[in-house]
């Protein structure tokens, strides 16, 4: 553990913005991580984990600190399903994957999502009809005031639409280790119904799938209207889908009938963002290196150089135009610093 001076952020935030960091120490052991709490107030520090979810548009001031602790351990092994943990620092596909060479179902649908399993349960992630929350058993934590660990079991967390009591009434003050799964070993639980998903399998010729086969079919899906953050910074979805009440969603179907929408309870639907943006004709915009990806509008990406400014600029826009097009208001789902 060696605390550095003034590096840059570029390789540690999926947008690729090149911010500095005052200073950044990273930490792959819960020792070390409880050396460095008890080392900094809580808010001297400006925790980091894959980076994946977050918009940096200045320097950091504060100390970053890097979790980067690793390790998979199967924690119970049934007969039907294993307990299996992963610890923060390890990267979220990497761990679907390993889930998948050792046929254990659940994660097969959140193939390919960027980030750190230590994130996970933040955001509560969520892609193609499955969240996060349908495998958590529960998250090993770390009070940051305290020093004190607390396992967090799934009912525990306030689990919503891309949300947790990580974001709301925990807000800063816990720091996940680890995350243990539940996940089946036989008898697999598909969830094959979004639409793409049997599209896609048809086109492969599947008709009844592995878990296996679902990933794959995932990734091809994503790898065909995602940016692969390797290649082309971005963070995903950088706006939450909104959830309107019905009269809204008349006003929308008054222009467009055929308006997609996903029904929450009689009372809310959910509207594509993504569906939102593209008509206001931004789809595939761009400004400098700052622009609307081409192929799904709710994601933003930095084809370069562009500065964590840019994009949040191009987000106000975005925010803006859907606004005044359709009087709805997008939220971010990316976390701006
Ligand atoms: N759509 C458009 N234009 C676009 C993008 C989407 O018309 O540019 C329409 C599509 O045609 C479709 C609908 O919007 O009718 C929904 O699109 P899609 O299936 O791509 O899903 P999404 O609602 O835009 C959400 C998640 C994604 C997740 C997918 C699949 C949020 C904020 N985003 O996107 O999550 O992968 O569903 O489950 O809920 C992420 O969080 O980073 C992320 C990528």
């Amino acid at each position: 553990m060696k605390l550095e001076k003034d590096i840059s952020l570029k390789p540690y935030n999926s947008f690729g913005i090149d911010v500095k960091a005052h200073q950044f120490i990273s930490v792959q052991s819960k020792e070390e991580l409880l050396e460095i709490l008890k080392r900094f107030y809580a808010s001297e520090l400006f925790v980091l984990g894959g980076g994946s979810n977050m918009l940096l548009t200045q320097n950091i001031k504060k100390t970053v600190l890097h979790i980067n602790l690793k390790g998979i351990e199967v924690v119970e092994d049934h007969t039907d399903y294993v307990l299996i943990k992963a610890h923060a620092g390890e990267n979220w596909h990497d761990f679907v994957i390993y889930c998948l060479e050792h046929n254990f179902g659940g994660l097969e649908n959140l193939s390919l999502i960027p980030g750190n399993v230590g994130t996970s349960p933040v955001q509560n992630i969520g892609a193609y009809g499955v969240e996060l929350k349908d495998t958590m058993a529960y998250c090993e934590t770390i009070n940051r005031q305290t020093l004190s660990e607390k396992r967090f079991f799934t009912q525990d967390c306030q689990f919503g639409y891309r949300d947790s009591i990580f974001k709301s009434k925990f807000k800063n003050q816990y720091i996940i280790t680890s995350v243990v799964f539940k996940l089946t070993k036989k008898n697999h639980q598909l969830h094959i119904d979004y639409g793409s998903i049997q599209t896609e399998l048809k086109a492969r010729g599947i008709t009844s799938p592995t878990i296996q086969e679902v990933s794959k079919a995932i990734i091809g899906i994503r790898e065909s209207k995602l940016p692969n953050p390797k290649e082309i910074g971005n963070s995903g979805s950088f706006f939450k889908n909104p959830i309107v009440d019905y009269k809204t969603l008349k006003a929308v179907q008054t222009d467009y009938p055929d308006v997609p929408y996903y029904e929450i309870d009689e009372k809310s639907m959910k509207i594509p963002a993504g569906w939102l943006i593209e008509k206001t004709g931004m789809k595939g915009y761009r400004k400098g290196d700052a622009g609307i990806h081409t192929k799904q509008a709710l994601v933003l990406v930095n084809y370069g150089t562009a500065s964590g400014k840019d994009i949040e600029n191009l987000a106000k826009l975005v925010q803006k135009k859907v606004k005044n097009k359709f009087d709805i208001a997008l939220e971010t789902e990316v976390n701006v610093f």
